[in-house]
């Protein structure tokens, strides 16, 4: 009588201790990964069912991650215009008129440039000049800039100039 009751009661206890380490094992799995086994224990068709949204999810954002690059490469649209461009690079020297550079708004400083035409003025600011009174840098030393970037700022500086 003895004998059985512990076996009665080491079974118990196994029983427990199985209950015990099967409980403890399942709250350690976070939500998150026993919510992503959910579709491996499915059959093939719910699998394909749950999965499909999370795929057209992650292609949606990949398009649209993948859009801006697209356009901006397509057509170039300034993300600065003239001014903010002039404001951020240019005016370091065009302000005060450092280091030889026309003056904003002198407009007989800025003459004998706007004569060569925009095309030559164009060239001028994204390749840089070698002038009499100073050297005009390559895209005024921020090669971030964009060409149309570049441009658009010449435009600005010119038509505040003449
Ligand atoms: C480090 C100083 C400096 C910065 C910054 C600078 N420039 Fe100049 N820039 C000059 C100097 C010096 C000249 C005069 C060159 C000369 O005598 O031909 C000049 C001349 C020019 C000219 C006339 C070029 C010509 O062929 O007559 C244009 C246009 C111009 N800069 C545009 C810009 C633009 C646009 C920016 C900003 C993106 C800029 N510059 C930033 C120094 C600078």
């Amino acid at each position: 009588m003895k004998k059985s009751y512990s076996i009665i009661l080491g079974i118990g206890a196994l029983l427990m201790l199985f209950i015990f380490l099967l409980v403890g094992h399942h709250r350690d799995i976070p939500d998150r990964v026993r919510l992503d086994r959910g579709p491996l224990l499915g059959t093939g068709s719910s699998v394909t069912e749950r999965i499909k949204p999370v795929a057209q999810v992650s292609l949606a954002s990949a398009e649209t991650q993948r859009e801006p690059v697209k356009s901006a490469a397509v057509a170039p649209s300034p993300s600065r215009n003239g001014q903010q461009v002039y404001q951020t690079t240019c005016v370091a020297c065009h302000d005060a008129g450092i280091a030889g550079a026309p003056k904003l708004g002198d407009k007989g400083q800025w003459a004998k440039h706007v004569a060569k035409g925009p095309d030559t003025l164009y060239a001028s600011a994204l390749n840089g000049v070698q002038g009499a009174a100073g050297a005009m840098p390559p895209r005024g030393g921020n090669p971030g800039l964009s060409d149309t970037e570049v441009k658009a700022a010449v435009d600005y500086m010119v038509a505040r100039s003449k």
